[in-house]
């Protein structure tokens, strides 16, 4: 039976007594799944996934996204977040590799630049580097909770433009290629989001979204800044150090999560991610 143990006041929890690498039982699932909806981010430490184990453990959450065009593992069900090149080395300094982790690296949520966009992501840290590295969250989720009153009006019933080359662009023009800028046009995501599970609201913005329809530019952008300091306070923020082994777990649809820089021409640093999407039947 997985035992679970808060993490941080807001969200989080580490889950022990569960092996990851074999099957698990509907039981013991349907009380992973329960406390993935309570608690946004489940943190599960040694669990020496095998690319199929992590397929088949993350395809109980609900249908896995494809990975996008440019990413490294596109076409596949994995997202591969590394510094170590084809050749096993670490790769050169101008590798866009190291790019993408800097643009991880804004307070984001994965895919909200898609149409669907993600429900959960499961992240494992294969290889992780001695220190730094970190990865940081926070929950949009408890934060909608303390905004005050007139924040939350302004903010109902509001949609929110996101776009991979708005983040991308903020870190170096042409990160985004052509093409993933071509494929991926801005999408519009509801500003307030209700869980369908337990009811809780939720605001939903990130490093993705420049504006709000129906509010000029830079207004609108200004409010979606607001949100992402309030909601990112240093006492509102878990942190995570990773080792190896280490799967995390988060809830896309509520919390925020940035990385933080490591010795990326020294230290190795290989994760995979699996992304599960918004569409299924828990929603
Ligand atoms: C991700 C991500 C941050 C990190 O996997 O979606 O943003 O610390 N990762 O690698
Ligand atoms: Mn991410």
């Amino acid at each position: 039976m997985p035992v679970f143990k808060p993490l941080h006041s807001l969200f989080g929890a580490t889950v022990s007594a569960v092996d990851l690498t074999a099957p698990v039982s509907d039981q013991d699932f349907s009380e992973i799944y329960a406390a993935f909806e309570k608690y946004s981010l489940l943190v599960f430490h040694d669990q020496a996934l095998s690319d199929d184990a992590q397929l088949a453990f993350s395809r109980r959450f609900g249908p896995l996204e494809l990975t996008k065009i440019g990413a490294p593992g596109a076409g596949t069900e994995m997202v591969i977040l590394s510094n170590i090149g084809p050749d096993g080395e670490i790769a050169a300094a101008e590798d866009r590799m190291h790019g993408s982790h800097r643009a991880n690296s804004l307070w984001h949520t994965d895919s909200s630049f898609k149409k669907i966009p993600a429900k959960a992501s499961l992240l494992s840290g294969r290889t992780v580097p001695p220190s730094g590295g970190e990865t940081e969250f926070v929950s949009m989720r408890a934060a909608y909770a303390a905004l005050p009153e007139a924040t939350k009006q302004k903010i109902d019933g509001r949609v929110a433009l996101h776009s991979f080359a708005h983040s991308r662009d903020k870190i170096y023009k042409g990160l985004a290629t052509d093409v993933e800028q071509d494929v991926l046009p801005a999408v519009p995501q509801p500003m307030v989001t209700v869980n369908p599970t337990t009811g809780e609201k939720s605001f939903y913005v990130a490093s993705h979204a420049s504006h709000i329809e129906g509010v000029p530019v830079e207004e609108g952008a200004a409010l979606i800044a607001e949100l992402v300091e309030f909601a990112t306070q240093p006492d509102r923020v878990y942190r995570h150090e990773w080792r190896d082994n280490d799967l995390v777990i988060w809830d896309n649809r509520c919390l925020l999560h940035r990385a933080q820089p490591f010795e990326n021409l020294t230290h190795r640093r290989h994760m995979i991610r699996t992304t599960v999407s918004i569409v299924d039947a828990a929603a």
